[in-house]
């Protein structure tokens, strides 16, 4: 019998021994959920999901509608059945449409070549129970730079599957982006992860895939092993060497030559930025012959304001800097998305711009669960965004013990301490408001029918051009001319275009009012109705008109629970 039979077969053996004992600390995978089986079974096809770009604007089709991902995104060891009630619970509290959540390379290929898709199977399983849609994290060659989630037996083999090489001539704890062996073998484990999800998701609960996670490199810019020296030393790419990409990478008129000749100081940068999009690159495009669903790469950020260098943050990702290199390399991928746990609204707004593209679809797909970023929702909408999602929605530092009982899907979290609930709730606040209509949401941010605005740092009154007026937010809580300025900058406004004059608006920590422009600039104007209401079944329901105080002292005001206010305005 041939030697990986063999391993497979030890495999299944030990681990359906351990499934078989009672007292067992991880349970049977897909055994925690009593229907999953029927689950599985009773999937009828439904159409792909697809991203559309029109005007260099995306939207992101899931059933083959518009979908706006109202996401949460897992803690690293959380994917494991014993840990799945209190993720469920999770994103079912914060009204989340989507979970993202990471499989393990590790877990799925335990022997060269024999590949164990249990977890996949009771993620899918727990998600269809819970009406989620699932975005799988291919946590496998990198994971935040490293290789921590290869398999056992490739971390025992570093000659066969090696590190980089740092300057100083000592292996970097992250994996060399030209390691050949390395590569085949994780373009085979994930072609064989998205081969099992066509063939056990035909009703499409996996609607897009994370390729790796956070790639790149900490510590070193680049590998300096010799095998990397060498392909330092040979001519650029002639797909890097288009004036359009050269002058994105700020070296228009560049003329052939080494990657030092060619980019100078940038070199070592931008080959590993070369090396890492080719090799993920290639793992993608193995993926999506076997099952097409959008694919993209999560970016640990740069200070997109300061441009510092290379080694002061994760070199190789798909920084704002590299972009360009990631699109030439990587034509699989379809989504270079940021990360975003830097501190500052101008940072933050900044990188939302970047990362939006005629290209380049803009996705949030992970965002710290701190109060100071719910407001990027809305300026991510504003630029035709696809999706938003926070980090670590089950349980923050306070909340760390797993439920008592796995099946425990309706119980509470066993510690639910009251900074991560509040936490929780904020985003539920937002999500709920959303959530009954993210396919609408989807197309209005698709049709650029949406704008924002956010409290700045320093607190200051913004302003926004609409069509035929213009909207002004100021910040705070309280009458108009008595406002209380907002302890932390957490303000935000949305506003869509909703018919001539008529604009539908939410918001947080903010009063605002609105100017005619253009013709009508110097003319007066007035409120005709400002209607606040929830949406059924896609349609905006009044609860009541505000009147009187409640537009009167500076316009209307949204406290810390957003609403949906239909606002409609006339010159006289
Ligand atoms: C970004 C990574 O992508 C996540 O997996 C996680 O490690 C967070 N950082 C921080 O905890």
């Amino acid at each position: 019998m041939p030697k990986k039979i063999v391993c497979c077969l030890l495999h299944f053996v030990l681990f359906s021994a351990l499934r078989a004992q009672p007292a067992a600390p991880m349970p049977a995978p897909g055994a925690l959920h009593p229907p999953a089986a029927k689950t599985l079974r009773a999937q009828p096809a439904a159409p792909m999901p697809s991203l559309i770009e029109k005007n260099g604007r995306h939207e992101l089709l899931v059933d083959g509608k518009p979908y706006f991902l109202l996401g949460g995104q897992a803690h690293n060891s959380s994917a494991w059945p014993a840990l799945l009630p209190q993720l469920w619970d999770a994103a079912a509290m914060i009204q989340a449409n989507t979970l993202e959540v990471p499989i393990y390379w590790e877990q799925i290929e335990p022997e060269p070549g024999c590949f164990d898709f249990s977890l996949v199977d009771t993620l899918l399983a727990g998600a269809r129970y819970h009406d989620l849609r699932l975005v799988l994290l291919w946590f496998a060659t990198w994971k935040n730079g490293s290789n921590h989630y290869m398999p056992a037996w490739m971390k025992r083999d570093a000659g066969r599957y090696p590190n980089c090489i740092g300057k100083d001539g000592k292996p970097a704890d992250s994996p060399s982006p030209i390691a050949d062996a390395t590569l085949q073998a994780d373009k085979k484990a994930f072609a064989a992860v998205m081969r099992h999800l066509k063939k056990t998701d035909p009703g499409r609960t996996v609607i897009m895939v994370q390729v790796e996670n956070e790639p790149g490199s900490w510590g070193t810019v680049r590998d300096y092993s010799p095998a990397a020296q060498q392909r330092f030393e040979q001519p650029v790419p002639a797909a890097l060497l288009k004036p359009d990409i050269l002058k994105a990478l700020g070296h228009a008129g560049a003329g052939k030559g080494s990657w030092q000749q060619v980019f100078g100081n940038d070199a070592d940068e931008y080959f590993h930025a070369w090396s890492v999009a080719s090799f993920i690159g290639q793992v993608a495009a193995a993926g999506k012959a076997g099952y097409a669903l959008p694919l993209y790469v999560n970016a640990a950020l740069r200070d997109p304001l300061t441009h510092p260098i290379a080694s002061g943050y994760e070199s190789g990702g798909p920084t704002d800097n590299v972009i360009p290199i990631w699109k030439a390399a990587a034509p699989a991928i379809d989504i270079l998305s940021p990360d975003i746990y830097l501190d500052g609204t101008e940072k933050c707004l900044k990188v939302l711009d970047l990362y939006s593209r005629g290209d380049n679809p803009l996705f949030v797909p992970e965002c710290g669960l701190t109060p100071d970023k719910i407001k990027y929702i809305y300026p991510t909408l504003a630029h035709g965004g696809i999706g938003f999602s926070f980090f670590g929605i089950d349980g923050n530092e306070e909340m760390s013990a797993p439920v008592a009982s796995p099946v425990a899907r309706t119980a509470p979290p066993a510690d639910r301490s009251a900074p991560a609930f509040e936490r929780l709730s904020a985003i539920a606040k937002e999500y709920g408001l959303f959530a009954p209509i993210s396919s609408l949401l989807a197309q209005w941010a698709f049709e650029n029918s949406i704008s924002a605005l956010v409290e700045p740092d320093d607190h200051s009154a913004q302003t926004v051009a609409l069509p035929g007026w213009e909207a002004t937010a100021r910040f705070g809580t309280g009458r108009g001319d008595r406002l209380r300025p907002n302890e932390h900058a957490t303000g935000k406004a949305l506003f869509v275009a909703w018919g001539k004059n008529t604009f539908l608006v939410t918001g947080t920590l903010c009063r605002i009012t609105f100017r005619p422009t253009g013709a009508d600039s110097a003319k007066a104007w007035q409120y005709v109705k400002v209607e606040e209401g929830a949406f059924a079944d896609g349609v905006f329901r009044p609860r009541r008109i505000l009147n009187g105080d409640e537009t009167d002292w500076g316009g209307p005001a949204f406290g810390a629970t957003p609403v949906w206010l239909r606002i409609s305005l006339v010159t006289r």
